[in-house]
């Protein structure tokens, strides 16, 4: 079995009690005060290498692909979060993605959730396609259908939920029923953050994040982390994390960290704000639908209650007057950057049809409804009542689409 020399588990400093709730650990975890300096705040080690005392006498740490302190620190502190032992950060959500497929080989194959992110898509399609590892994308709404995609060398279940962008969730209790020795169960825990949803308390064996969004949360930062409390799981991970070194650098880790640590607070007013926005949507007649699984219209609603603490940050609607006004709206609002990514203090709107689901083929996105009247919001930390009235300001200079759409 691969091992990994700084392939520490989460540490408990003085400061910190595991059964401290979420925002003092999120405050506390991986960050004791430096014992040579007293520095409060975890230091950003930006060094290549370290000084040895001696051949092969180091002090835990020698050359930073392998280990640094700060990126240890978010390990830990996001290890925590999700009720993990071990953690491994990356330099992006897809890297992660990489990093949690490691535990494959050519011949194995892999069940997917069937809308999951795009680029997770491409890599399972275009990448790992052409190293002998076959997906199945499944309806993971519907446990029969992934019961029914499962074959005897199924080595990875790989679950997003909810799912980007129309919000579907899948059971997380009940898929972790389908595990069976060999096969291992992945989320991608991005969209609900660890503060509304913590897959390894459901069965999960591992978790994965893009932290450029809600871990984050200022949109200045792309990387990612995979967490697990499998030791022999995460040595491999540790493994892979040293010999491909798609590693974050010390700054990107700390801006991280520092961003982690008001979690809580962050996607208590992301949901806030998005349940208002979903609520005040649904009024719109010239809006066809919205999806947000805190609305009791929402299909997934009472799983939503069951195994989520919140209902997250990202909604999404459709418009009367199709693609047109879709495109009109995006390009015209005031507050809402049109812009891909989610999970920032800022609020966000785009066309999934035509910009995170690009590469998705066309006949593909029709299938999962991705079509052009679609769009989705993130929805930031802003007063709620201006977002509401960025909206209904694009909404009704576009009504005119709407009469269009009809005559036509
Ligand atoms: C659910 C999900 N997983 C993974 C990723 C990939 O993350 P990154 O862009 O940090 O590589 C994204 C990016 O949007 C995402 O939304």
């Amino acid at each position: 079995m691969p091992t990994h020399s700084s392939g520490h588990s989460a540490g408990f400093g003085a400061r910190y009690r595991a059964d401290d709730g979420f925002a003092t650990r999120a405050i506390r975890a991986g960050q004791d005060p430096c014992s040579a300096t007293g520095s409060t705040i975890v230091p950003i080690y930006q060094t290549a290498t370290f000084t040895q005392d001696a051949v092969g006498v180091d002090k835990g740490y020698d050359y930073s692909r392998t280990g640094n302190p700060t990126r240890l620190a978010l390990e830990q502190q996001l290890a925590d979060l999700e009720g993990a032992r071990f953690g491994a950060a990356f330099a992006s959500g897809m890297a992660t993605v990489l990093g949690a497929c490691s535990l494959l080989r050519a011949g194995d194959h892999l069940v997917a959730t069937s809308d999951c992110y795009g680029g997770t898509y491409r890599f399972f399609v275009d990448v790992l396609a052409r190293w002998g590892i076959e997906t199945t994308f499944a309806d993971t709404t519907d446990v029969a259908a992934v019961r029914a995609a499962l074959r005897p060398n199924t080595a990875l279940l790989w679950i997003e939920t909810p799912t980007n962008p129309l919000l579907r969730l899948a059971d997380l209790r009940a898929l972790s029923a389908l595990k069976r020795p060999g096969l291992v169960m992945a989320v991608d825990n991005t969209f609900c953050s660890p503060y509304f949803q913590r897959p390894l308390e459901f069965g999960a064996d591992v978790v994965v994040h893009s932290t450029t969004k809600y871990v984050n949360g200022h949109s200045d930062v792309v990387g990612g982390v995979v967490v697990t409390n499998d030791e022999t799981l995460f040595e491999t991970i540790a493994y892979h994390q040293n010999a491909v070194g798609a590693v974050p650098g010390p700054q990107d880790c700390y801006l991280t960290l520092r961003g982690a640590k008001t979690l809580a607070l962050r996607m208590e007013r992301h949901g806030a704000n998005a349940l208002a926005l979903a609520r005040w949507l649904e009024t719109r007649d010239d809006v066809s639908a919205v999806y947000y699984p805190g609305l009791v219209s929402h299909p997934d609603h009472e799983l939503a209650k069951k195994q989520q603490r919140g209902f997250g940050g990202v909604l999404s609607f459709r418009v009367r007057g199709g693609a047109a006004r879709a495109r009109e709206i995006a390009r015209t609002t005031r507050l809402f950057n049109l812009a891909v990514s989610l999970g920032g203090v800022e609020s966000l709107i785009c066309a999934p049809s035509e910009m995170t689901h690009k590469t998705v083929p066309a006949e593909r996105k029709a299938e999962l409804g991705i079509t052009a009247d679609l769009l989705r919001l993130s929805v930031g930390l802003e007063d709620v009542e201006d977002l509401i009235d960025d909206l209904a300001d694009a909404l009704d200079a576009t009504a005119h689409l709407v009469l269009e759409e009809a005559v036509a």
